[in-house]
Parts: C-alpha cells; structure tokens; sequence
C-alpha cells in the first residue's frame, strides 16, 4: 500500500506504523513517545531488545524534546543538519525506555530527505524510525525493497532510491571529543576537524548483532582481483556474480562496474539484494580504499561477509 504524507501522519499520530525514504536508507517510523507504537516497530523488524532506536525530529530546536543538548551536538548539528550524522545525548524522561533500548541516552537526527522532514513536520511527532529491513537483512535503499521485507504489514511513503544509500555515521557528544559508536559517511577524521578534537572510537549496541546479509554468499576481493576471484569460485561448480570491474569473466554474472567508494556505498545493499534475487550461490565484491565514506563501505561490506 501507498500512501501520501498528510495520510502517512494521520497514521503515526493514531499510533500506526509508516516506512518513510531518509538520504541514507528507508527508515520505519513510529511516534517516538508512544510506547506501543514503538513496540510493534520492534516486532516488526524482529529486532533484539537491547538495540535502540534513533530518534528523528524536523530541526536542531527540536532535540531538546527528546534530548539534553550539549555545545559539540549543537556544533555537530550545525554542520551536518539536515544530513547522515546521529548525535547520542542524555535523554529526556519522555522518551520511553524501549526506545531507548533500556539506555539512559538517545540518538537524535535530522534527516535530509524532503519527504522524510515534510512527514516530521505534518505529524508533528519525534519519529523512532530503524532502518525498514527485517533484522539482520541489508537495510532497504527503495521503497521495493521495504515490500520485499516487510510485506504489506506496513505502509510505504515512496521517495525514490536513496541517494546516501548507508546508514548515518552515530557520535556520542556527550563529552567534549566525539566518540563515534558507527562509521557512516560522515567520516571520523571530518569529524574530528569540526569538533577541533577527537574523534574516539567506541561501539553502538546494533554492531554486536548480526547486519546485512543476503541469502547468498558474499565475498570480499582485494582491489583488481574481483574476476580472478569470481573465476576461482566459477572452476569449483559455484555460480557466481561480481560486483565492482567494468566486465566478468566468461561464466561469470556481472551485476555491476563500481565507480570508487561513494558509488559503492550508495548501491551496496541494492546489489547485494540483486544477487540473490538472479540466484547465484556467492557475489564476489572487489574491495575499496578505506578511507572517508570507504571505512563505512568497507565496515558493511565485512558483516555481510561474515561466516553464518
Ligand atoms: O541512517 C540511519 O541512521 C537510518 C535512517 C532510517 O535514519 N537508521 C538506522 O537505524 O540505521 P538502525 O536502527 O538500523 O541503527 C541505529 C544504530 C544502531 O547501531 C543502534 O545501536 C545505534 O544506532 N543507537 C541507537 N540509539 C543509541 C544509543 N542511545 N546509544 C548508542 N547507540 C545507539
Ligand atoms: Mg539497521
């Protein structure tokens, strides 16, 4: 089902459940102080408790309903909002616990998608939104994508394929130094300049748990060795595709030339997607350099890798 936004906010204010497109990935919306609501986004998902959610609201001024701000979240929201960055704060009491994943923090963000702020802004509501994927699956950059996952159990808000296509890089600012707890495309080493100090390095509760992975197998090749890799699976009865050179070897289904990290990061979860639904066993991916948007890419592309 699709809908538009004024009856995509009329269903989050009566509590209801909506997918909604960000820059960086689809996000599954609930009213961010509304603990049922937010309850079923858990369900839906089949999310673990203990991973919370971010909190989406339509400016800077608007932290302060859910969050105590600090001078590094309002230095970091100048710079970055609208955009992929996610500031942990102190929480407000109003922000239920299962919101919060049990923490006495909450992660704030404003996103840039003209879709996602009109939705904040008619509803008028503080938005828990996940990514709209099934626990575990690589989050949805297309409105098709949250369909495959989720059925029809939730209304889609169709915004076109995201132009990020990676979820926001998260940074407790709590402190004066930026701790970031998940590499995005906001890069630490910007982040750093921005704060004149830092960054740290830490780990959100979502990166302990298992994160985006196809029904196939994915295989990570060194720079230039993506067709030699696809071949080597090819001789031993595997099918197989390739992410990355311009062209496959012969035997080989290619899915797609890359062009650098960034082009990378914004088609990954689309291509791996891709590769189960043409069916092969393994997609091999040629590694990028990791560095900016690149640790990001690199970070996303090795849990989707990892051993099941
Ligand atoms: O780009 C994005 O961030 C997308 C769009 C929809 O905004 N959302 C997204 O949400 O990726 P999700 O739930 O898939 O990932 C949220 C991440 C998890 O790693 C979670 O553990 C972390 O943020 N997080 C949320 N609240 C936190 C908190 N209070 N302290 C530390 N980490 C937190
Ligand atoms: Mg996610």
């Amino acid at each position: 089902m699709d809908l538009d936004v004024d009856a995509a906010a009329g269903v989050l204010r009566a509590g209801g459940l909506v997918a909604f497109p960000t820059e960086t990935v689809y996000g599954l919306g609930a009213h961010a102080l509304d603990e049922r609501a937010v309850r079923r986004v858990f369900e839906v998902k089949g999310r673990p408790a203990d991973n919370p959610l971010i909190v989406h609201v339509a400016s800077l001024d608007e932290v302060d309903r859910v969050a105590v701000p600090t001078p590094l979240a309002r230095r970091l929201g100048g710079r970055y909002w609208p955009g992929p960055l996610t500031v942990v704060l102190d929480a407000r009491v109003v922000v239920p616990a299962v919101t919060r994943g049990g923490l006495g923090t909450v992660a704030v963000r404003v996103p840039a998608h003209p879709l996602a702020l009109e939705l904040l802004r008619r509803s008028g509501l503080p938005l828990a939104a996940p990514s709209a994927n099934r626990s575990g699956r690589p989050s949805p950059t297309t409105a098709a994508h949250v369909r495959a996952d989720l059925g029809d159990t939730v209304p889609v808000l169709d915004g076109g394929p995201c132009t990020v296509g990676l979820e926001s890089t998260v940074v407790d600012a709590r402190g004066e130094v930026p701790v970031v707890l998940r590499q995005g495309s906001v890069g630490a080493e910007e982040l750093g300049a921005v704060a004149g100090a830092g960054p740290q390095l830490g780990a959100s509760p979502g990166t302990r748990h298992r994160h985006y992975a196809p029904r196939c197998e994915v295989v990570v090749a060194d720079p230039r060795e993506g067709a030699a890799t696809a071949a080597a699976l090819v001789a031993q009865g595997r099918r197989v595709a390739l992410v990355g050179p311009p062209e496959a070897p012969h035997g080989v289904e290619h899915l797609a030339s890359v062009d650098g990290a960034e082009d990378l990061g914004r088609r990954l979860y689309a291509l791996l997607r891709e590769a189960e639904d043409v069916g092969v066993d393994a997609v091999v991916v040629e590694a990028v350099p990791e560095d900016g948007v690149g640790r990001a890419v690199m970070d996303r592309l090795r849990r989707a890798a990892e051993p099941r």
